[in-house]
């Protein structure tokens, strides 16, 4: 068989996470053909570190050539990187899932006659294969309470307009509340979970999202509420944030190399 021919957008941690594993472990279905990427110097130790040496290319001539796509840049552009690759009939996998609400009815249309099709990692919260078969039936509330330390939250636009100044916190403090919406637009690079979890359950309108910080965590720890037909689903998962990017869970990263297990796997377990 054809070895997938995979771009991979967007070069940080977890853009070269994933092609180190495409690289060492799925080696056998797929080639680390393409990577885009705006900073050159990183592109280039990428490159340099892979026997594969995929191309550099634009993003629109990476998702032209590419079989198989990853988005791991930036939520200001994963929206459109997966309306051009489905209207193109190719597979992609987004990670900055919260630049997919602004336009998902139209994504929505597009999944409807595209060949190609949109993966969705669980990113780093435990429980998204509950809340997908708790949609069987009926949710009536879902909630996501997300404790992250002052570092993984710095530089969010949600503190040029507010009064918290993150580096006066000294206990743990609620620095948001609302809905998806509203937490995607104040924190685009922090709150990706709260926008799975509305694409997995009951949408971003409805979904809840609390928001706390404090000095004195030391990890990223999501808790998703979910109640419906089938019971209460309450998980809670502290996950140790990346090395290189703080913002970062590491397993966000693993669930992202698990979901391409699965993709080249006959064994697929869980929803
Ligand atoms: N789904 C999840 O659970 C989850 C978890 C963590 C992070 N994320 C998201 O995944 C994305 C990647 O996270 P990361 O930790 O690797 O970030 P990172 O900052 O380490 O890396 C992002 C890389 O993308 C590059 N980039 C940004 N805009 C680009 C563009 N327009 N064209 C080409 N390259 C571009 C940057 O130069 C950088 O090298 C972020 O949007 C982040 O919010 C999702």
């Amino acid at each position: 068989m054809k070895k997938l021919r995979i771009g991979i957008i967007g070069c940080g941690t977890i853009g070269s996470a994933l092609a180190r594993a495409v690289e060492r472990r799925f080696s056998k279905h797929a080639h680390l053909a393409y990577i885009a990427e705006l900073d050159r110097p990183k592109a280039d130790r990428l490159i340099h570190s892979l026997k594969a040496k995929p191309l550099l290319l634009s993003i629109a001539q990476l998702v032209k050539r590419s079989d198989f796509i990853i988005e791991a840049a930036s939520a200001k552009i994963s929206g459109g990187i997966a309306h051009s690759a489905l209207k193109r009939n190719k597979e992609i996998l987004v990670m900055s899932v919260g630049g997919l609400l602004a336009s998902f009815s139209s994504l929505e249309r597009i999944l409807k006659c595209t060949k190609g099709t949109l993966y969705i990692p669980s990113g780093a919260v435990a429980g998204i294969d509950a809340v997908l078969a708790s949609r069987e039936g009926k949710i009536r509330s879902a909630t996501l309470i997300t404790r992250k330390p002052p570092a993984g939250l710095r530089g969010a636009p949600f503190f040029k307009t507010s009064k918290i100044k993150l580096e006066r916190v000294r206990k743990e403090t609620l620095i948001f509340e609302g809905n998806v919406i509203q937490a995607v637009k104040a924190f685009p690079k922090n709150v990706n979970v709260s926008a799975l979890l509305a694409l997995a359950g009951i949408g971003p309108r409805k979904t809840k999202v609390r928001l706390y910080t404090s000095p004195k965590y030391t990890k990223n720890s999501h808790e998703i509420i979910v109640e419906g037909d089938c019971g209460v689903v309450h998980t809670r998962t502290d996950n140790m944030p990346s090395k290189e990017n703080p913002k970062t869970s590491a397993l966000a990263i693993r669930s992202a190399e698990a979901l391409l297990t699965k993709v080249f796997s006959r064994f697929k377990v869980g929803t």
